[in-house]
Formats: structure tokens, sequence, C-alpha cells
């Protein structure tokens, strides 16, 4: 009895197999796609490319891991990459896409890359993000901007006051709207935040050159020096001028407080125009973008890193979303929901707003005068141990009574230890 029922089971695992062998036959471009895109207009912007994906009979699985600045997604990363089971696609970017190179587990997608010719239409400042020794190893989305200062028009107006141009002038509005009762600045105590609020205080303050020495070349003297005591002083007058619920606020949440009148403005990266553009918010009407005081441009390219994978449907897939994400069509429409501009230089910008000309406009100068600089506090600059020690130091200052002078010693510190 116990005989037959093994036979029995067995057949039936055999048959089990064969089925699974015969359904694991090519089913077409497949692709488990990890990314960090959950807010109102990031969820807007990624379905332009599932429905592309879909389109080109693409079978999409959604991996979102919700968390603004993508730690948390990158944590998932981690755990699935450890587990010996990446998913085929990974929204990652700067350092981090060759720390992950390193360890051997990505995709060369150089094939598509040549075949569609990214090299002629990709600036070679962002290229070179895409590149591990030399291959093509991630796809390119946008270019976004972290240097921004938003606001809400008619709180200004109300209150009788411009756009800041100087940290003189937005300390000064920030006082008056104080006085009147309205939350200067809209943020949400998070790591990623007060790093995002740091660097463009930072830029404006040392200067872009400054900028560079310190977050780029992590030049012991730049970090300690009375210019970066400056950059705290001004960081405890950020400090003061949040609301008394800041803490771990999502930064949409603080966007929302913009779009309501309940704030002024909210320094933050442009995903934050996503928001006020998928609210129905009108740029130079509703809501006012400028960049912050001081020169520079500070970039954030968004992009996709295939993972090394099994299976022909996945690979694939992998090729059909590589090809899409620098494709002409996918370049527009996405960046035109996100808040971004297109990271190809030949896409038609009339159909972008005004925060978007901008953009593009201080971007192509940024770039011919040297002040193009890759943002420390959302993963351009550094790799993942030194931006992290960075972040550390800046949220505990932010969260602390800690003096400017002892912020700094503990920033170089921390910076040195990170080495
Ligand atoms: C990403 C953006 C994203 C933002 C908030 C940034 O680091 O580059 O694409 O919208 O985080 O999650």
């Amino acid at each position: 009895m116990g005989g037959l029922m093994m036979k029995k089971s067995v057949f039936t695992a055999v048959s089990a197999i064969a089925f699974a062998a015969a359904s694991v036959a090519y089913a077409g471009p497949s692709a488990e796609v990890l990314h960090w895109w959950t807010s109102g207009g990031e969820a807007k912007s990624v379905a332009v490319l599932q429905k592309e994906f879909a389109d080109n009979g693409g079978t999409w699985t959604d991996m979102p891991v919700a968390g603004g600045g993508g730690d948390a997604a990158m944590t998932a990363l981690r755990a699935r990459v450890l587990a010996g089971n990446a998913p085929t696609a990974v929204q990652l970017k700067g350092p981090a896409i060759q720390e992950w190179y390193e360890e051997g587990v990505l995709a060369d997608i150089s094939a598509v890359a040549e075949a569609e010719g990214w090299e002629g239409v990709l600036p070679a400042s962002i290229a070179g993000h895409m590149k591990c020794d030399g291959k093509w190893c991630a796809a390119p989305v946008n270019v976004h901007r972290v240097d921004w200062i938003w606001a809400n028009a008619d709180v200004l107006a109300a209150n009788g006051i411009a756009m800041p141009t100087t940290w003189d002038e937005f300390n000064a509005a920030a006082d008056k709207l104080a006085a009147a009762g309205i939350t200067p600045l809209a943020h949400g105590g998070q790591a990623w935040q007060d790093a995002t609020v740091f660097e463009a205080v930072a830029l404006g303050i040392l200067g872009p050159e400054g900028f560079h020495k310190a977050f780029v070349e992590l030049d012991m003297d730049t970090l300690k020096s009375d210019k970066m005591v400056a950059v705290f002083d001004q960081m405890r007058k950020m400090r003061g001028y949040v609301d008394a619920n800041f803490s771990g606020r999502d930064w949409n949440l603080a966007t929302a407080m913009v779009m309501n009148g309940e704030a002024a403005f909210q320094i933050m990266g442009d995903w934050a125009k996503g928001e006020f553009l998928a609210a129905g918010k009108v740029p130079g009407k509703d809501f006012l973008c400028a960049s912050v005081p001081g020169d520079g441009f500070l970039y954030n390219v968004d992009s996709f890193a295939m993972f090394k994978v099994d299976g022909d449907d996945k690979q694939a897939g992998q090729g059909l979303l590589a090809k899409l994400i620098v494709g002409q069509n996918f370049q527009k429409v996405f960046n035109l929901n996100k808040g971004s501009i297109p990271a190809r230089t030949d896409v038609a910008m009339d159909e972008f707003d005004s925060c978007a000309h901008l953009s593009a406009k201080d971007m192509s100068e940024s770039s011919a005068n040297g002040s193009l600089l890759p943002s420390y506090a959302h993963g351009m600059a550094l790799r993942g141990a030194q931006s992290g020690a960075i972040t550390d130091v800046v949220t505990a200052h932010f969260n602390s009574d800690m003096s400017s002078a002892d912020a700094v010693k503990m920033l170089a510190d921390a910076v040195a230890n990170s080495l």
C-alpha cells in the first residue's frame, strides 16, 4: 500500500516537473521591479513605465518599497540579494551602482546601450555614472535638481514676501511668517530630509567649489572650516522654522502643507513638483519654484540597474526595460509627471513648465562653468559609508541643541573614521 502510494506520488511529481518544464518555455519579457516611487506624483510617473512595458508585451511585477530617499528600498534589496533572489530591475543610483557591480551581481546592458546609441544622446557626466569598468551597467531616467525652494504663492503674496535670494532674506521672510502664525518651513524629520536641507544650505554658504571640496573630495580643511560652522548655524535657524510635529513626517506630507497654505516654504528636490502637479497645482500661479540662495546645481539622476538573473523571460525583460527607459517618449512623459527633466539631451522641452525650463537652463550653465555638482544627500557623490557618516551628524545636530562648533568637530571625526 505504502509502495503504491509512493509510486503514485513519484509519478505525480514527475508529471508536475514535466508540466513545469513545458510551462517555463519562453513566455515573453518579464520583470520584477524594485523601486521606492509610492507618493502620488511618483506613482503616476512609474505607471508610465509600467504601461510602456505592458504595451511592448512585458509582464511587470511591482515591488514598491515605500520610504522617501530610498533607504528602506536599499535595505530590502540587500536582503533579496543575500537570499540569492535578486529582483530583475532595481532603482539604483550614483556610487551605489559601482558598489553593487563590485559585488559581481549586476548584468551588463552594453548591448542595448550600443544598439540604442546611448553614448550619443546622454551627457558625458550622466553616462559616467551608468558605466562600470567601461561597460554599461545602469540606465538613466532623469535629472532631478535637489537645491530648490518651493513656496505657496498666495501665502507669500499675502505676507508681502518675495522669493528669497539670500539666506538673510530667507531668515527675514521666515521670521515674518512665524510672527503671522504660519509655519515657515515644511519639513519631515527623517534623516534623508535633514540631509537634503543641509546640502542645499551648504551649497549656498560654501559655494560650489567649497561644496565640491567638502562633499566630493572630503577635504578636511573645508569640513572643519568656519564656513562649515556657518552652515550649521543656518541649520539651527532652520530647526526653529519647522513646526512642532515635524518628526518622522513623510516628504510628500510636508509638500501638502505648502499646497494647503499651512506652511510657506519647502526645501526639497523637484520630485516635490511632481506632487504639486499631481494635485492639479500650477507653477507660477499656485506655487513658486526658485533655486536656493547661492550658485550651483545639485543633480540627482535616477537610474535602474539590472541584476544577474536566470531565465530568458527575465533577461528579455531587462533588455526591454533598459531600452524603454532611455527611449525618447518615455523620457518626456515620465519626466513631465516626475518633476525632473530628461537625461537625454534630444527631448523637446516645449511641453515642460517654467520650473523645468529653469532647471534645464541652470544645468547647462552650471555644467559649462564647473558648478554642476552631485548631490551627496541623494547618493550621487559618495559611497554609502561616507554619506551615512555625514548624515548621522547632520541629524544628530538638527535634533539636539549641539553647538555648530561641536557639530563640525563631530563631522570631521565621522568622515575620517568612515574612510
Ligand atoms: C529620488 C526621487 C524620489 C525621492 C523621494 C530621491 O532620492 O531620486 O526619485 O522621488 O527620492 O522618494
